[in-house]
């Protein structure tokens, strides 16, 4: 059985899933470890390892890096690659990117953000037999200001784009659905519709699964410092002045 197989399996046991992030194979390592279900090697790489404002300038070789060193951290879990922006706008290059990642080992899912113009690339794949995930409502790799940072789905007409978007990514034959940022009680209904696991990072909770960033849950974070990170932050800070005063 592949990792992934696992993982659908465990779901339909009734597992709820978690998704972290890493960058790294310490972290990766860390995080299966603590029973984390899939390892995100997310294009957040683009703020929290290089310090950019978005994730728009990581590449596909950027990526392809930071995959060998997490799989090489890895024996089990789910590892799932973020295709980053304008590495999948035609179906041949989707394709042979995530046939890269994927024939190299370096990934058991790609991850690719997907609206209403992108659908027929994601059904390609599919049909390529690549293992997908499909991410939507806050599109980071989409997002040109501040103001895109918001949550989606409040008016009707971004609910049922969204909507049916997930719909279509679930009966076409995705493997997850990921919801960023999206309206509580509509993702809610997406997680009730859809056969495939759905999880979400800013959509609520009484979903298939969360999402997290690993350097906010760490409290380490480019992004807004909840109370949360702002807890954890108080207990990394100590550790370092811990080590300052020894030295
Ligand atoms: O790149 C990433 O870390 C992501 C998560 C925010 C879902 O896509």
């Amino acid at each position: 059985m592949t990792a992934l197989d696992n993982l659908l399996k465990s779901y339909r046991n009734g597992t709820a899933l978690s998704c972290v992030t890493a960058y790294d194979a310490s972290i990766a390592k860390y995080l299966e470890t603590q029973g984390v279900n899939i390892v995100l090697v997310g294009d957040s790489l683009g703020q929290v390892i290089k310090g950019d404002k978005s994730t728009h300038n990581v590449s596909f070789e950027e990526i392809t890096y930071h995959a060998k060193c997490v799989t090489s951290g890895t024996k089990k879990a789910t590892v799932m690659v973020d295709l980053p922006k304008n590495t999948y706008n035609t179906k041949s290059t989707a394709c042979k990117n995530s046939k890269k990642l994927i024939n190299n080992n370096l990934a058991d899912l790609i991850k690719i953000e997907v609206n209403s113009d992108n659908l027929d690339i994601v059904k390609y794949l599919v049909q390529k037999n690549i293992p997908i995930c499909g991410h939507l409502g806050l599109l980071p790799q989409s997002v040109k200001n501040k103001s895109g940072f918001r949550k989606y789905g409040k008016t009707k007409k971004e609910a049922n784009s969204i909507y049916n978007n997930a719909i279509f990514c679930d009966e076409i034959g995705a493997k997850i659905i990921l919801l960023e940022c999206v309206e509580v009680a509509l993702a809610r209904k997406i997680a009730n519709t859809c056969s495939c696991p759905v999880i979400g990072i800013g959509s609520g909770l009484g979903l298939d699964g969360q999402v997290a960033v690993i350097y906010d849950l760490l409290g380490i974070s480019f992004n807004k410092i909840t109370s949360l990170t702002k807890k954890n932050e108080k207990v990394i800070n100590k550790v370092i002045q811990a080590f300052i005063k020894k030295t």
